[in-house]
């Protein structure tokens, strides 16, 4: 049972403590915005939001509204949500598509460039009106893999340069191809950085998601430390903790895992330790004629949960069929609430593909070339974004799978814990090092003024 560390940065990391006030203290929130969230590279949403030129979607942080279109031109462009003349915020819903934007308050009219083109009345400004200073203030950005990124900085390194080897070492998985089928935030009552924190550790799995040990294995995952404070993890799936009595039976996961790629699970009585790399070799026989890449995966991808954080914000959970993306957003004033998003995303079947081996005998449930189950349906609709209290989430009117909803109940307590006189620092251990990692991030940028 191991857990391998590959640490991409030239700095060695090391386990120390950290005090609490990073949780707590509103002053220390003000220089966070300054210093860390004004500072990096944020993934705003999806690409897939703003396809057509005059497509908008509008990404909330914090004290901010950073409004995301698509050009004329057919770019995509990020621009504080703010109107020129008096500052009102301009654009009040969250997403659709427009050919200008025009304010609520005084009709100041610009075009989706961004441009100020209609100032009513403009004979009563003596000075006049220079429309090109008062269009809509730029924000850098950039996309990558179907997101689409903003940076506050005035001068920000590339994203590329920003995700570093990260971006290479998820390409393989084709997020740009996936398509988003859940769309949720809930309202949290804790820092954003707690989120982060849960996030970014196994430790707590055994105690607080004790059914995890049915379908992945916490003891020999590997942790990947990159510069800028992004981080990483593989977790052999498709198998069992072994820090568990092995069953006789493939579990219920396995089993379904086992069906669904047309297995027969009595084949496996005795020998559930032999799924994953069964699964593996499953996939790839059947993964073109299923209309999905698998090519540039290896075998361990095939089958494992990889989970990637990309600093500060922003985890990536996802296996080859699916992503989840979760994103802590800061409050606006109170450092002891957060805005948790979890967008859902799903590899359908690649038609093209599939058709190219559509008259093979291997067909099935599931991603079925023959069927057209698992095709991504002609009537899909962008799902709404649905919005709810922690409390909904607790008394099980709301769901954001049965992990995540043990994680919301528990965060409100880490925050008021972390207020009480009888907590001061963090004890880490050799297992949270994604953590450590990701507060020496916090605390370079924190120091850096
Ligand atoms: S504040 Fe927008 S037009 Fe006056
Ligand atoms: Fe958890």
């Amino acid at each position: 049972m191991t857990i391998e560390i590959v640490n991409h940065t030239e700095n060695p990391v090391e386990i120390r403590n950290f005090d609490k006030q990073r949780y707590v203290d509103q002053d220390y929130m003000a220089r966070e915005w300054r210093r860390v969230w004004q500072k990096s590279w944020l993934l705003a949403g999806l690409v897939s939001d703003v396809k057509d030129p005059g497509d908008y979607f509008v990404f909330d942080l914090g004290r901010e509204q950073i409004l995301i279109t698509r050009t004329r031109q057919g770019s995509i462009q990020g621009f504080y949500n703010v109107c020129q003349h008096r500052g009102n915020r301009l654009v009040t819903t969250e997403r659709g598509h427009a050919d200008t934007f025009r304010c609520a308050y005084h009709a100041w009219t610009y075009n989706i460039d961004g441009e100020l083109t209609i100032v009513p009345y403009e004979e009563r400004f003596a000075r006049g009106v220079p429309c090109a200073e008062r269009s809509l203030r730029k924000v850098h950005t950039q996309t990558w893999a179907g997101f689409v990124f903003i940076s506050m900085d005035a001068q920000p390194v590339s994203l590329e340069e920003y995700l570093g080897p990260v971006a290479a070492m998820l390409a393989p998985y084709r997020f740009e191809h996936m398509t988003l089928i859940e769309d949720q935030t809930v309202h949290l009552e804790c820092n954003w950085k707690a989120v982060v924190d849960n996030f970014s550790e196994l430790y707590h799995v055994d105690f607080l998601h004790p059914q995890h040990k049915r379908m992945v294995d916490c003891c020999n995952d590997t942790v990947h430390l990159f510069d800028h404070g992004h981080t990483g993890l593989a977790v052999p799936g498709a198998t069992v903790n072994p820090r568990f009595p092995v069953p006789e039976q493939p579990t219920d996961i396995q089993t379904a895992q086992l069906l669904s790629l047309q297995m027969n699970p009595e084949d496996f009585a005795g020998r559930v330790m032999d799924i994953r790399r069964a699964v593996q070799v499953r996939k790839r026989e059947i993964g073109r004629s299923r209309g999905m890449h698998y090519e540039a995966l290896d075998d361990a991808q095939l089958s494992d949960v990889w989970q990637y954080n990309l600093f500060p914000n922003v985890m990536f959970s996802f296996t080859p069929e699916h992503l989840w993306i979760l994103r802590p957003r800061p409050h606006a004033t109170d450092p002891a609430r957060c805005e948790f998003d979890k967008i859902s995303l799903v590899m359908f079947a690649d038609p093209e593909l599939a058709e190219q081996h559509n008259n093979t005998e291997i067909v099935g449930p599931g991603r079925d070339a023959v069927s057209g189950d698992g095709f991504l349906p002609e009537d899909y609709q962008r799902p709404q974004r649905d919005v709810f209290s922690y409390a909904a989430v607790i008394a099980g009117e709301k769901t954001m799978t049965d992990t995540i909803d043990q994680d919301v109940e528990l965060l409100g307590g880490v925050q008021a814990g972390m207020t009480s006189s009888g907590f001061d620092t963090t004890w880490l251990n050799d297992d949270e090092m994604r953590i450590q990692h990701f507060h020496n991030q916090i605390e370079v940028l924190m120091a850096a003024g």
